[in-house]
């Protein structure tokens, strides 16, 4: 396990990009695989989360060249995949295990998904509900569903039921489960959520032809379609520019520009939040063909605090460690509500927040949903952990930025 040692950062005066959109990338690698061609896929995110999806799509007779970390030849299979050769290791990635499940579970052969310590103990049982209402068989070998997911073959491709399912969890990651098993049912599946959670399957489907409806939280397609083989351009992470975001945000005088960054308006909320916590924020949307590209500016202040809870929530969902620390280097109170699914993340990132937190010498309550952050006071250095999970060690290399020792 390495160490990493931050120091005090000066005035953040800078121009950058961000690696490819690791949602965006998990989806392009599957879709392009499905389609009736090939795709070139440019801007991929050669992380290992995403080189997950790519293993397994070849594990499932997809041809994928990479001729470059950043750029995918995907020889789509017309929607035929074949059995693996043993199982699927879906690493630390939930990305990957939960689409996977969906896509596998209307396959007419077994799978097994297996992951990491961490993936290990995380929920699958709010996708095997839905799968198993649509016919599939799937189970969990772990207590309460967890991973190992071994997946039995359907009959047929394309004999599963077609289910209406409200999803008690606004989770991009169980919808789309549904909707790739839906690809293969023989009629009309519909997925509705309580929250508006990020689009980004619902946009590719459009980039690659599939006809699906989204009308308020419901999002229906019907089975049987093949995507479309198209060239498609990953745009870069939002989520990743969030740490630099926050960096200059937390700094009067500071200003940052990100260049060729996504600012799909489901993952746009940190900049929402930034600019009410007393941020100059300015965004441009380049272009908005596939997924809204652009560029987003930030000039520092003096930060305070703020409220994030109820519909926002989903929309920072990955940007609440970050959000954390800037309500840590804000003035007054900063309170995250209704965020209970931090805790079942790559970690349970509510405590991680936490405790890192107090290290730098915060006060911080943690309820079961959410932290109520006493921000303002200067940060003292500290050794904190990453408990394995990137966000949390990216969230507080920047807070070390910002600590004196
Ligand atoms: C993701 C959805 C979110 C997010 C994760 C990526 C996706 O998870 O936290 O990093 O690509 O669909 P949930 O669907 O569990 O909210």
């Amino acid at each position: 396990m390495g160490s990493w040692h931050i120091h005090r950062a000066p005035l953040i005066q800078a121009e950058l990009t961000v690696p490819g959109d690791k949602s965006i990338s998990h989806r392009s690698a599957i879709l392009a695989g499905l389609s009736n061609g090939t795709c070139v896929i440019t801007g991929f995110l050669p992380s290992e989360d995403c080189l997950c999806t790519v293993s397994a799509m070849r594990a499932l007779g997809v041809q994928i060249e990479q001729p470059e970390p950043t750029t995918l030849i995907v020889h789509g299979r017309k929607r035929q995949l074949s059995a693996p050769q043993g199982d699927i290791d879906c690493g630390n990635s939930g990305t990957t295990m939960r689409l996977l499940a969906g896509l596998l579970a209307a396959q007419p052969f077994r799978s097994r998904l297996v992951g990491d310590a961490s993936l290990s103990r995380r929920p699958m049982k709010r996708v095997i509900d839905p799968l198993t209402q649509m016919g599939a068989k799937l189970h969990g070998e772990g207590a309460k569903n967890t991973p190992p997911l071994v997946i039995e073959g359907v009959g047929t491709a394309g004999s599963l039921t077609p289910i209406q399912y409200a999803s008690p969890v606004a989770s991009a990651q169980v919808k789309s489960a549904i909707l790739l098993a839906g690809l293969f049912a023989d009629g009309t599946t519909s997925v509705s959520e309580p929250i508006q959670s990020r689009n980004h399957t619902e946009r590719m489907f459009e980039w690659f032809q599939i006809k699906a409806t989204a009308e308020n939280l419901t999002v229906s397609l019907q089975g049987g379609q093949t995507p479309e083989s198209r060239d498609f351009k990953v745009p870069g992470d939002i989520s990743s520019a969030a740490f630099w975001l926050v960096a200059a945000a937390a700094q009067p005088h500071s200003s940052l520009l990100v260049q060729n960054v996504g600012l799909n308006a489901t993952r746009t909320g940190i900049l929402d939040v930034l600019l009410r916590m007393g941020a100059q924020v300015r965004e441009i949307v380049e272009c908005a063909e596939g997924e809204p590209i652009g560029s987003v500016e930030i000039k520092g202040g003096k930060l305070k605090g703020t409220e994030i809870r109820g519909k926002e929530i989903p929309n920072v969902i990955d940007e609440l460690p970050i959000l954390a620390v800037a309500g840590a280097l804000a003035q007054g109170v900063t309170v995250i509500a209704d965020a209970g699914e931090l805790r079942v993340k790559e970690t349970d990132r509510l405590a991680a927040i936490a405790t890192n937190l107090r290290a730098f010498g915060v006060t911080v309550n943690e309820t079961e949903d959410g932290l109520e952050i006493h921000g303002g006071a200067p940060l003292k250095g500290a050794r904190v952990q990453s408990f394995g999970d990137h966000r949390i060690a990216m969230a507080f290399a920047i807070a070390g930025m910002f600590a004196e020792g």
